[in-house]
């Protein structure tokens, strides 16, 4: 075993885009030995924190994050059929894929994260999601490596049925050949599309869209921008996103939330997940 992947408390909130959360055991591990042994005990993996929500008393869970040796890109075929480490950091993963002119991931440009969280959530935008690419992943479930195909992560709307437990090490994406300057065109529509999203602490959406409408149009509609629990507010740019203007806690997110849901006539889902 490396130092690296020996435990350390935390501040999950140094772990979290929303910059919400109490303390955790950090094991960073490095190799599949280090996931074994950080694994006999109960755990949660986390990838970039950019979609969760965590208690204000932390979690009593190991929290485990895969470490660099697990961001390698490798290719099978040229460009266009590659294997990438779940703890690749998608933001440089789109972009370069656009310089090396291969087409798939566009759709994804502006999403923060981590390969792993990325399948977790099937992120994406309305240009596409990571399902449209992803072929196969490698995943460490209870002791064991295995392949699982696309097909079998049930990858929908924000959501994907991988087993509770499960750690994805490796996705297999299968890309398109394209020109660096097309696939840079797609990615600026893509950017235009979120230019009315802040830039504040956030977890991107708070709610997934009800079919055929739009959270932060119903938010917006129901007069709830600028509502404010604590530091936690909806913001005045998008009615979608909840912001933490400073030192907002898991109880204010929470509250908000309710709020929010008390006062909107269609039921809202949320799209973060929850730790505590
Ligand atoms: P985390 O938040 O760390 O984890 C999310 C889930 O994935 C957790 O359940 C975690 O246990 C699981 N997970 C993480 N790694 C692994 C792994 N290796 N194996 C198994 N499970 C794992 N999302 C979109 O879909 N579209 C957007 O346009 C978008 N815009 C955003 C904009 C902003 C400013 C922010 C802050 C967020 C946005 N998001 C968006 C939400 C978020 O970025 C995505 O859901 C992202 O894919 C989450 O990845 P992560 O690595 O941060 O995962
Ligand atoms: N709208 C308002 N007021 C607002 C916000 C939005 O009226 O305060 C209206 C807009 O004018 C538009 C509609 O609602 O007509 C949809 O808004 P937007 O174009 O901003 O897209 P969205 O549906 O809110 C979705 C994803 C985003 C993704 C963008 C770009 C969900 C929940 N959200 O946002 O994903 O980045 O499209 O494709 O699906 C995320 O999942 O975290 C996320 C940020």
């Amino acid at each position: 075993m490396t130092s690296n992947s020996l435990p350390r408390t935390v501040s999950l909130r140094n772990y979290t885009t929303l910059r919400i959360g109490g303390p955790a055991e950090l094991w960073q591990v490095n190799s599949i030995d280090e996931i074994r042994e950080a694994t006999v005990k109960p755990f949660k993996i986390l990838g970039g924190g950019s979609n969760l929500l965590v208690s204000d008393e932390g979690v009593s869970d190991r929290v485990i994050k895969l470490g660099q040796s697990f961001s390698n890109i490798s290719a099978i075929d040229g460009t266009t059929d590659v294997w990438i480490g779940a703890a690749t950091p998608l933001p440089g993963l789109v972009r370069r894929a656009q310089r090396q002119g291969v087409s798939g991931l566009e759709g994804l440009f502006g999403i923060p994260g981590v390969v792993g969280g990325a399948i977790a959530m099937n992120a994406g935008t309305r240009f596409g999601s990571i399902a449209d690419t992803l072929t196969q992943v490698e995943v460490f479930i209870e002791g064991n490596l295995c392949y699982l195909s696309s097909s079998e992560l049930g990858l929908a709307y924000r959501t994907s049925n991988l087993p509770p437990n499960s750690i994805v090490v490796r996705a297999r994406l299968q890309l398109v050949p394209s020109q660096p300057q097309r696939v840079a065109r797609a990615m600026a529509s893509v950017d235009e599309a979120r230019r009315g999203q802040p830039k504040n602490k956030s977890a991107g959406c708070a709610f997934k869209n009800p079919p055929g409408k739009a959270a932060g149009f119903i938010i917006d509609q129901a007069g709830l921008k600028g509502l404010r629990v604590g530091d936690a507010m909806i913001s005045h740019q998008h009615g979608n996103f909840i912001v933490n203007l400073g030192s907002a806690t898991q109880k204010d997110v929470l509250e908000l939330i309710a709020q929010v849901r008390s006062r909107v006539e269609i039921p809202l889902e949320l799209e973060w997940r929850g730790w505590g």
